[in-house]
């Protein structure tokens, strides 16, 4: 088999840190694979003022997969490379899922939960419209809408029902907000009941997304898969990574499920630009999110054996963390 092309995108902060542990533990794991780094980032924007040239975006669609650190710098502004570096990505390369995997013990509980988030990626809030007038005036006018299609809604439910279908529990939860947002709403609830019935063996549920949040903390053992919008899967899987032993083990599949290009895998966590350097990042998210490639490439027994590694503890600096992981998979 040939190796497998990876787009390295290392980023800021902590990014490069975290990434450069993930490598080692694929390696070690004995998966081929052949690494491209790209300079990208709020510091690359600062240096030269590219973001994500089309010629550099076309460059990343002849890889297999991307390996994503974190992006974001304290000097450049909000937004600036979240819209034009990762939402570009997501957008661009039509990485219209978003898959989060939880496992842990939440606070209190005794017995650890494992459940999934399917999180829209190319639709909802996140796709810029609207627009401000007047801005800095006291008679400024802001509006930013949601968009939300049909086809997008259909093939993200459509997903999610085939993971639930493929779980020994076959279930699956919609969580939206359809008794304020009805317009939207009612277009995710139609479309999820429809495709539920190419799935009769998937039991379907339905929360609103503040009841959602009451049940990750207190009872999150009802969730196998969960399917939602952008935005409410942002936040609900912010709060996933707290109940699950921190935002530090948290990884994430942005997926092209139907390969016309490569799909892109990140950790939750941003680029913490605090503790650069100090050896306190802890790699795992980075490192579980690149078991998740592995899965996308078909290297499930290494992404397995990964996580298997992980699940153990294990203490020490970013490198040593790495470096543990990497030892306990060669073996
Ligand atoms: C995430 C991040 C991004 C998002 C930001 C950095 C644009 O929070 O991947 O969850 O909002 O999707
Ligand atoms: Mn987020």
């Amino acid at each position: 088999m040939r190796a497998h092309k990876i787009a390295v995108i290392g980023g800021d902060g902590i990014g490069p840190e975290v990434t450069a542990e993930a490598i080692k533990v694929i390696r070690a794991a004995g998966v081929d694979i052949d690494t491209t780094d790209f300079d990208l980032g709020g510091a690359r924007y600062m240096r030269d003022g590219e973001i994500l040239a089309d010629g550099t975006l076309n460059e990343l669609r002849a890889f297999d997969c991307i390996l994503l650190g974190a992006v974001g710098t304290p000097e450049v502004p909000p937004g600036v490379i979240e819209r034009g570096l990762l939402l570009k990505m997501r957008f661009e390369l039509d990485l219209y899922i978003n898959q989060r995997p939880f496992v842990g013990t939440a606070p209190g509980h005794n017995e650890s939960h494992e459940f999934v988030v399917i999180r829209e990626n190319t639709e909802g809030p996140y796709v810029g419209e609207g627009g401000a007038l007047r801005v800095g005036t006291p008679n400024e006018v802001a509006t930013q809408g949601s968009v939300n299609t049909r086809f997008g809604v259909e093939r993200c439910s459509r997903h999610a029902f085939e993971l639930a279908n493929s779980r020994p529990r076959k279930h699956l939860t919609l969580v939206h907000k359809t008794n304020v947002l009805t317009f939207a709403g009612g277009l995710w609830q139609r479309t999820f009941d429809e495709v539920a019935s190419d799935y009769p063996d998937v039991n379907t549920a339905y929360n609103h997304v503040d009841a959602a949040c009451i049940y990750f903390v207190q009872d999150p053992h009802r969730y196998d898969v969960i399917v939602t919008d952008n935005l409410f899967g942002d936040i609900l899987t912010d709060l996933g990574g707290a109940v699950s032993g921190g935002i530090g083990l948290a990884s994430s599949a942005n997926l092209n499920p139907a390969r016309t290009g490569p799909s892109m895998f990140e950790p939750v966590h941003g680029s913490a630009p605090d503790i650069v350097g100090t050896g306190e990042a802890n790699p795992i998210a980075a490192i579980l999110s690149a078991a998740l490639m592995l899965d996308f490439l078909g290297e499930g027994a290494a992404a397995d054996g990964i996580r298997s590694a992980c699940a153990e503890p294990v203490t020490g600096t970013t490198t040593e963390v790495g470096d543990a992981v990497a030892a306990r998979v060669r073996n």
